[in-house]
């Protein structure tokens, strides 16, 4: 990196936030993409920490004129190498924008990019309010989330990320500050015309450096039940049974024996069913406890009509907490061992017609492919493992058979983790030419010199 470009970065954020040795450059280079398809990071980028969106601005303005590649990177915990930086250039660390405003009136908090998940969790709790969804780690960064509109496991009742973000301060990759939406569940003007243009989008046409996210009052009756059965089959042919039923739960999980026990062990702990194969972990949240119990009755019996197990009542925080950290960590224990983590999605009755096309592709290929996922909203993550002696063109070959089969059923070849850097070859599958080019337009519009996460998304 060019050493006036570093002394024009330290004079709008300061020597104290900019790095560029190689040194300490390294632990801002990747993300938990899984080993297969991770990408390999250029090294020679310069690290800034902006403290607000003044400064992103001016540091946009700066890129765009010399015409140097922006990566923006919130808590790296994307899974398709979204902010993992290709080509030499900045790398915009949102780390600093720590503001946490919650407005317990209106129900609703004012949050900077560079707040972790842990911390709004934590920050609502304090006010005795609750942020329903669990999008994933909680080391992520708002500002992603939102860019990426985040998923996770407790998207059923109160959906994804970009149902609860009312406004967001985002720069434009000329530098321009826009403020739009605000405190307003309802806004038809900025967050209904313009907003959701950043949402979802992956930080390819704007930086997100503040939001406004709605908060719910606290649930005072949760309970989280764990139903086994001795099958996949039954298990997942049950999910669209509770939803019809009219019981939206906050989360409704499905798991296996084999990679729930293998995240337990990693972290330490036992997973607490004896009995059964195939579970489903479902996240109950009500406003009483007669409406709670009433809830975990209808399931228990819905279940049993379809052949599960004695269900596993978890009703203490502690032991709720525990089984979705459980829940939460099969990732990260299977990933030594695998290739690839695929997130299909396929609208929610056709869960179990999936999983029975992936079971065939599986037997077909010769390998055992471990499965689990949000069963509730459809969207499952099957992983292809590493087989001893596979080329890269084996993998990809069963990866796009699976892309296929979710498509099939009316699917997504990605319900949460996005497009990045390494799905960008596949995003035909789903899209056509026509909507590609759409995409390619509004890039060129906001991002004449592509300057913000060039390359990423769009093929
Ligand atoms: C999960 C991540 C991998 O659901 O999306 O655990
Ligand atoms: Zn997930």
């Amino acid at each position: 990196m060019k050493e006036d470009i570093v002394e024009s970065l330290k004079g709008i954020v300061g020597e104290d936030w900019v790095i560029d040795s190689e040194e300490l450059v390294k632990s801002y280079l990747e993300d938990e993409t899984a080993p297969g398809p991770k990408p390999q990071p250029v090294y020679d980028v310069v690290v800034v920490k902006p403290a607000n969106a003044q400064e992103v601005s001016e540091i946009l303005k700066l890129a765009n004129r010399e015409k140097i590649p922006v990566y923006v990177r919130g808590g790296a915990t994307g899974l398709v190498g979204g902010c993992v930086p290709m080509k030499s250039g900045i790398v915009l660390s949102m780390e600093r924008m720590k503001e946490i405003e919650v407005d317990r009136e209106n129900l609703m908090a004012v949050v900077g990019a560079g707040v972790t998940l842990g911390e709004l969790l934590q920050a609502a709790e304090k006010a005795d309010l609750f942020f329903p969804a669990h999008p994933g780690d909680e080391g992520a960064q708002v500002g992603g989330l939102i860019a990426c509109n985040a998923g996770g496991a407790r998207a059923v009742k109160t959906g994804v990320m970009r149902n609860y973000v009312t406004g967001i301060e985002v720069v434009l990759p000329t530098g321009e500050i826009l403020n739009i939406g605000g405190k307003l569940v309802k806004d038809n003007i900025s967050a209904g015309k313009l907003m959701h243009l950043f949402i979802g989008t992956e930080g390819i046409l704007g930086v997100i450096t503040k939001a406004v996210i709605r908060l719910f009052p606290r649930f005072k009756a949760t309970a989280t039940m764990i139903v086994p059965f001795n099958d996949r089959h039954s298990a997942l042919n049950t999910v669209p049974k509770i939803l019809q039923r009219g019981i939206i739960p906050l989360g409704l999980e499905y798991v296996e024996r084999g990679p729930i026990e293998t995240s337990a062990k990693y972290l330490g702990l036992e997973w607490p069913c004896k009995e059964g194969e195939a579970f489903l972990i479902i996240i109950l949240a009500e406003f009483n406890e007669e409406a709670l119990y009433g809830e975990l009755e209808e399931i228990s019996s819905i279940c049993q009509e379809n052949g599960s197990l004695e269900p596993l009542l978890a009703e203490t925080s502690k032991e709720q907490e525990t089984i979705l950290k459980i829940r939460s960590e099969i990732y990260t224990a299977l990933k030594p061992d695998m290739y690839d983590i695929l997130d299909v999605c396929v609208p929610p009755a056709y869960i179990g017609k999936l999983l029975d096309e992936i079971d065939k592709i599986a037997e077909k290929y010769g390998v055992v492919m471990p499965v689990y996922g949000h069963a509730g909203d459809g969207n499952v993550h099957a992983h292809i493992m590493l087989e001893e002696g596979w080329t890269r063109e084996q993998y990809e070959k069963l990866r796009e058979e699976v892309y296929k089969a979710a498509i099939k059923l009316g699917g997504v070849i990605t319900g949460e983790h996005g497009i990045g850097e390494i799905r960008k070859k596949d995003l035909h599958l789903n899209l056509s030419e026509e909507e590609i080019e759409l995409l390619r337009k509004l890039k060129k519009t906001l991002d004449p010199n592509s300057i913000l996460n060039p390359g990423k998304v769009i093929p």
